[in-house]
């Protein structure tokens, strides 16, 4: 393994521990000058170190987005195992689909610490400051690209907030189609974009989840959180490793992509409609241009909303084109 990652490793897993130079050398065999130039690769990485005469080096936490670290040894076929980190990019669903070309049928992540374009559903902006949030897309491997819009948006955004739930210990509960939630306030989206290239179709999935601060309320349209918030305090952020949530979303990307794909959309149904909160509920949709009020008698990864209207008519809407008002 090259140097700069086995050194990464090492500090990465050691926390916020310092680990003495020589010390560092000896574990991985390498020579005082070897490990230094390895720690200036790093930093170029972005990483941040702090050293001390007495003790070493240790890594600042939290640390940025890392490929190496974001795809070691995760428990994935397809989902996770290719992950490409920028610093900053339009969007990271659209270097997903440009990227479409180089992995050549194989999914791919992307990861962003900036977007200076992110979009969200329907021509909504989605903004975050600099290497607050987590902002990533997956180019869908090949055999996973027919799958049907509206189940892979309810497969997303149920991975993000697994992982969630697996990496923060907080469990988001789901606003149809896209919304991850913390009571009533947007943690996390999902957008499903679906292109045709000289006839085969390609699929990204992106996904926002602001982690260290959430955009101001001027800049959304309804009330967001971030999830340094909803943990509470007392939080540090070195315990927040957006490394660990991403993993633990990409993991659960796999399995729902691939329980889509041998199984169907009944377990996904079931889970998603488990974590949902408007079941139930009245809503008023809108769509095509008009607005229809109604209870909330399903979600399904097939048809989208099912709403009961107040004559008992049975109305479906389907995630692309139709959004829920209050
Ligand atoms: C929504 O809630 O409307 C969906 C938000 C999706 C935002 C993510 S951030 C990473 C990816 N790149 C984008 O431009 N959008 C998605």
């Amino acid at each position: 393994m090259e140097l700069a990652n086995l050194i990464l490793e090492l500090l990465y897993d050691r926390g916020e521990v310092f680990f003495a130079l020589d010390e560092l050398a000896q574990a991985t065999s390498a020579g005082r000058a070897q490990v230094d130039e390895a720690l200036g690769e790093l930093a170029r990485r972005g990483h941040r170190f702090e050293r001390s005469p007495a003790h070493g080096v240790r890594l600042i936490r939290p640390t940025v987005l890392d490929a190496y670290l974001i795809e070691r040894n995760l428990p994935v076929r397809h989902i996770g195992r290719h992950v490409i980190c920028f610093n900053e990019t339009d969007s990271t669903n659209d270097t997903a689909f440009a990227s479409a070309r180089q992995a050549a049928g194989e999914a791919l992540v992307v990861t962003a610490e900036y977007q200076r374009a992110g979009r969200g559903r329907l021509g909504r902006k989605w903004i975050s400051p600099p290497g607050t949030a987590i902002l990533a897309s997956v180019l869908l491997h090949r055999q996973a690209c027919e799958l049907p819009h509206e189940a892979l948006t309810l497969a997303a955004g149920l991975a993000v907030a697994e992982g969630i739930d697996d990496a923060a210990g907080i469990s988001p509960a789901l606003s149809w189609p896209n919304d991850v939630v913390v009571g009533e306030a947007k943690l996390a989206g999902v957008l499903v974009e679906v292109h045709t290239v000289s006839g085969a179709r390609q699929v990204v999935i992106g996904f926002g989840i602001n982690v260290f601060s959430a955009p101001p309320t001027e800049q959304v349209s309804g009330q967001a959180i971030c999830l340094a918030e909803a943990i509470g305090s007392p939080w540090r952020p070195a315990s927040l490793e957006r490394i660990e949530i991403l993993r633990a979303v990409l993991a659960r990307m796999e399995r729902w992509v691939a329980a889509l794909q041998s199984d169907g959309a009944g377990e996904l149904h079931e889970r998603w409609c488990s974590r949902c909160g408007m079941i139930n509920r009245r809503l008023c949709v809108q769509s095509a241009g008009r607005r229809f009020t109604g209870r909330v008698v399903d979600v399904s990864p097939s048809e989208g909303l099912i709403l009961l209207d107040d004559d008992g008519q049975r109305l479906h809407f389907p995630s692309a084109t139709s959004t829920v008002v209050e």
